[in-house]
């Protein structure tokens, strides 16, 4: 499939002050667009200017969801060159989405290219400030207009740019964690595992909850016990306990996080045991009272390596060591970033130059 570059008529005023970069609130001045249609595939891929759609209203994402997305960042380097952080692995999971959701799987080689060519085309747009980078979203929806309900035979895939800031508005201060014990994520055979928007609005009524008790973020537990950690609302979750990682298995109904993946390789070269096993609600509290739970943090793209500094469930709050960043935090978030802002090597080749 080729790909069309429309040209730009009109820039977006640029970023002046980065420190004032949030989380995926601006936009740069172009996206990317492919369609689909039953019987012919992938289509039309273009490069335009960053614009609204038109979607009918009865087109199936509005009504049924069917849409699954993607995050991936672009980094500055010191030479000033931009590259992406494992962008394949991105997209080979933005293809485990789309067959969950009944959705076409793109080519991944062709995606790649293409992302690749709209984050060229956009290099400016990434900034050089430290812990702030060019966030990029692959979004795919479902735009058949028919209220029946069934897979689309229509769908529109998009990648959009947003430089961004930190994550958490409190940069990198240890996260407050309120562990739900009402509301769950996701069950198994559901489809926790997919990366679709359903997820994210199915969780926004215990974070709505949390922020208004003064919380940072929602920890779920299992569905069917009620009891095993699974995950935090937009990361991964590890925990150094008693000298070894522990994080919740890969079972179907948490994210196979790109970030909790390379942080479990950075942890076993560090020499560290890692138990891939469902840590209990009950290991969390004893072992914070007693220290054997000596630090926890939460990996993700957007997030980074976040450290927790205290989970609370039900009316039970406790710190995790002092409450402050731990050591092997900070030195997963040095050697993460060190590789994705190409300050370290990168003996993984996990950094894609463009
Ligand atoms: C990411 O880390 O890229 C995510 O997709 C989390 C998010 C929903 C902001």
């Amino acid at each position: 499939m080729d790909l069309q570059v429309v040209p730009l008529t009109e820039r977006k005023p640029h970023i002046e002050d980065e420190s004032t970069l949030v989380f995926g609130k601006r936009f740069t001045d172009r996206m990317f667009i492919m369609e689909y249609d039953a019987g012919q595939g992938w289509h039309s891929a273009r490069i335009t200017p960053y614009a609204p759609f038109v979607l009918d209203p009865a087109a199936l994402v509005l009504h049924y969801s069917q849409e699954i997305f993607e995050g991936l960042k672009a980094f500055r380097r010191p030479d000033g060159s931009v590259a992406l952080f494992r962008p394949l692995d991105n997209i080979l999971r933005f293809n485990r989405s789309a067959w969950r959701m009944c959705m076409p799987e793109v080519d991944p080689q062709f995606f790649l290219q293409a992302m690749k060519e709209l984050v060229r085309l956009e290099a400016d747009w990434v900034p050089r400030s430290e812990g702030t980078s060019l966030y990029i979203r692959p979004t795919m929806i479902a735009t058949e207009p028919v209220l029946g309900v069934k897979p689309s035979s229509k769908y529109l895939c998009y990648i959009i740019l947003s430089p961004v800031g930190a994550y958490y508005s409190g940069g990198f201060k240890p996260v407050k964690i309120w562990i739900s014990d009402q509301y769950v994520r996701s069950a198994p055979g559901g489809t926790g595992e997919a990366k679709t928007g359903g997820n994210y609005a199915a969780s926004l009524r215990a974070a709505m909850e949390a922020a208004a008790k003064g919380f940072d973020q929602v920890l779920w537990l299992d569905a069917v016990h009620r009891k095993y950690v699974e995950e935090v609302g937009s990361m991964n979750i590890c925990f150094l306990y008693d000298g070894k990682i522990i994080t919740s298995p890969l079972g179907g109904t948490i994210l196979d996080g790109i970030t909790r993946r390379s942080i479990l390789t950075l942890v076993r070269e560090l020499g560290y045991e890692i138990e891939e096993r469902a840590l209990s609600i009950d290991e969390i509290i004893e072992g914070a009272a007693s220290g054997r739970l000596q630090e926890a943090f939460g990996t993700g793209t957007a997030a980074v390596v976040s450290p927790v500094g205290q989970f609370t469930f039900q009316d039970r709050t406790v710190l995790v060591g002092n409450g402050e960043m731990g050591e092997l935090t900070m030195k997963l978030y040095q050697t993460l970033t060190g590789i994705q802002y190409g300050r370290l090597p990168d003996p993984h080749a996990w950094v894609e130059t463009l």
